[in-house]
Formats: structure tokens, sequence, C-alpha cells
């Protein structure tokens, strides 16, 4: 059984904090809310409480983890050697929705790191998360708490979808802020590179720092994609990631144009309708007034220019949709910058790769 506890997301209260915490330090798992998602957490100096990570999400080995701190402090805990450009993104960053790609450190369990030589750190700024790493007094190891390759848990509720009786406990803060994972920048390349977009847009990692490095061809600004079973740097790069079960329609090159865009949302869905199949609409919410006279469930994401309200609101509006029993689900892209390459990215990953160019 998970054990359930209602915890105030601003001032925890210290009782339940050091519940949590002797859960960690027995070397259980304890889904807690961050800034980002909720993650899954435990010891992260423990091997076994690592691998118990691993089989609760049934997530692949190959497939590394983020461990969290309670401040830039603990960095000499987890590795060897902090660089000058860490220092400066930590302070300027940290707590907050940034992952850094470090040395890792000796005392840190292998299978964090899926047997490499480098670990993901990050310092989450919501104050459950903050408290149970100080609680707990360890780094404390946690991917999403979400089964491997569904749609990331932004509230309680999906974290129980997924995981309820796999898991010890969770504390339920409600729902997080930003919705989408933390920005993923390995520092152990010879230039910065960004290994996932997230909710710390890249512009303001390269206004710090310079020019960041995007994965994919040589100079390709783009989604760089993993083939399944390959191993991979990032597997956040594993291309059958935060996917609905329903299968998704990702309408790109949406935002050049916006009529042209809405026109062709339009002939997307009534193909998709005639054909038979039920059909989820995930729009921002000008595209679906767009398509209000149509007959198919819908879950409206906020306006479309308030891309941080998109954000909070997307994986919990796949989960929505799929729990209507829709066979489908149109979506579409976002302008490629701040928050919107982050989405973009998600949102090709639930489609497999697979996109409609309209
Ligand atoms: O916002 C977040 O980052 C959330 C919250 C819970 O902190 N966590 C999260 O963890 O999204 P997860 O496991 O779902 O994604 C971790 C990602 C991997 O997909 C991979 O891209 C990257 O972090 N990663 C972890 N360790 C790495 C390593 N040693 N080298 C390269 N990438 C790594
Ligand atoms: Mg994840």
């Amino acid at each position: 059984m998970t054990l359930v506890l209602q915890v105030d997301p601003t001032n925890p209260q210290p009782e339940l904090i050091a519940q949590a915490a002797a859960v960690i330090r027995a070397g259980g798992l304890v889904a807690f809310p961050t800034e980002t998602v909720y993650g899954l957490g435990a010891d992260g100096l423990s091997a076994p409480a690592v691998a118990r990570i691993f089989a609760a999400k049934r997530r692949p080995a190959n497939d590394p983890l983020i461990l969290h701190l309670a401040s830039a402090d603990q960095l000499a805990l987890v590795t060897p050697e902090v660089p000058p450009l860490a220092q400066r993104l930590a302070q300027a960053y940290w707590p907050g929705p940034l992952t850094l790609i470090l040395r890792r450190a000796a005392q840190v369990p292998a299978g964090i790191a899926a047997d490499g030589p480098t670990v993901a750190v990050r310092v989450p700024a919501h104050a459950v998360a903050q408290a149970l790493i100080r609680a707990a007094g360890t780094p404390i190891a946690a991917p999403s708490a979400n089964l491997f390759s569904k749609p990331s848990p932004t509230r309680a509720t999906d974290v129980l979808e997924d995981l309820n009786g796999r898991i010890d406990m969770l504390l339920d803060g409600g729902a997080t802020q930003i919705g989408i994972e933390s920005t993923v920048l390995d520092l152990t390349t010879a230039q910065p590179t960004l290994l996932r977009p997230g909710g710390l847009p890249l512009e303001q990692i390269e206004a710090l720092i310079g020019p960041v490095l995007l994965p994919g061809e040589a100079g390709e600004r783009e989604h760089a994609v993993v083939p399944e079973g390959q191993a991979a740097t990032a597997p956040g790069m594993l291309l059958k990631h935060y996917a609905p079960r329903a299968r998704l329609l990702y309408a790109v090159g949406t935002t050049a144009s916006p009529d042209r865009g809405k026109a062709a949302l339009r002939t997307i869905a009534e193909e998709t309708l005639a054909r038979g199949s039920r059909l989820g609409l995930l729009l921002c919410d000008e595209h679906m007034a767009a398509l209000d006279d149509l007959a198919a469930e819908r879950v409206s994401l906020g306006s479309c220019a308030d891309l941080a309200s998109i954000a909070a609101r997307l994986f919990s509006s796949m989960r929505a949709l799929d729990r209507t029993g829709i066979n489908a689900i149109l979506t579409h892209d976002y302008d490629n910058s701040g928050l919107g390459r982050a989405l973009n990215d998600r949102l090709y990953r639930a489609a497999e790769g697979k996109t409609i160019k309209v």
C-alpha cells in the first residue's frame, strides 16, 4: 500500500516531512512534488534504494536518474570537480528547473548514472522537496514519478494512477507549478550541450554563459533522437517518452500563419472523425475555439500566448484525454523559443517522432 500524506506546499509540516525522511533513510520510495513535476525519491547514495526506483517505474537501467540536492553547497558530495560554469549557473538558476551533468563522484552509486562517468544534479525550488532533502540528510535520486514512457505526473492523482501500491509513500502537495521537467545541460562536454529543453528556457542559459550546443546533426537546432534500445546519453532522447495511450496527431508549422494553422487543424480533425475515430483536442484556446462545432473530447490548455499556463497543463491534459477513451489526440506546435522549445520537444516525443507538416 502507498501511504498518502497531504502536505502544505509552501510550509510543509515538519512532522510529515520527518515521516517521509525516515522512509528515505530506510531505503524506501517517496514520491514528492517539485516545482517541475512530481519526483520518485530514494536515498541517492544507496545502491539498493536506487535499484528500487528502476523496478517501481519499470524503467530500463540505461536511463540514468537525477540527484536532487538541498543546495549547491552539497555538490562536493556528488562530484569531484565543480567547473566554473556550473558555479555561475548554480548561483543564477538554483534552486530551479535546471539540471547539470557533471563528473560523478565515486560514492555516487553507478546505477544512478547507467554506469557512466557522469551524474545529473539539480537543486529543486519546491518547499516540500527542499524540506525532504534536508530532513533525509542525503541527496535524493528522483526521476519523474510516472511509469516509464507515460506522461510525467503534475498532480498526486497522476502519481497514484501509475504507482499506487508500487511505492511506500506519496507527499501530496497539490499541482506542480511549471508542469514540464527541468532543462538538462551537459557541462562535461567541450562546449555546454543542451540534452533536454525544459522549465528553464535556453535563452536564459545562453544569456549567462554564451552559446550552447544543441544535439542533432551539425548545426541543427532541433530534436535529437536516439533509436529505442540504443544506449542514450540522455534517455529523455528516447523517442517513446511522455506518451499518452491514444495516438498523437502532432501538427507542426502551425505558428507561421495562424489562419493556415487553424485550417489545417480542422482538416485533420474532420478527416479523423470521418474515419470513425474518437478524437480528443489538445489545443490552446484560440485554436480550440475555431473547432468548437466538432464532436470531440476537449481539454483547454489556456491562451495560446501563455506558454507557462500551457506547460502547466500539458501532461495532466494528456492524461485527462486518455481517460475519456478516445483513440487519437490532435495537437499542434508552438514558436520554438522560451518554453515553446520544451513544449515542442515533449509533443514530438509523445508523437513518437511522427509529425504532420502543415
Ligand atoms: O524536473 C525534473 O528534472 C524532474 C524532477 C523530478 O526533478 N525529474 C526528471 O527526471 O525529469 P527523469 O528521470 O524523468 O529525467 C532525467 C533525465 C533523463 O531523461 C536524462 O535526459 C537526464 O536526465 N540524465 C540523467 N542522468 C544523466 C547523465 N548522467 N547524463 C546525461 N543525461 C542524464
Ligand atoms: Mg521522466
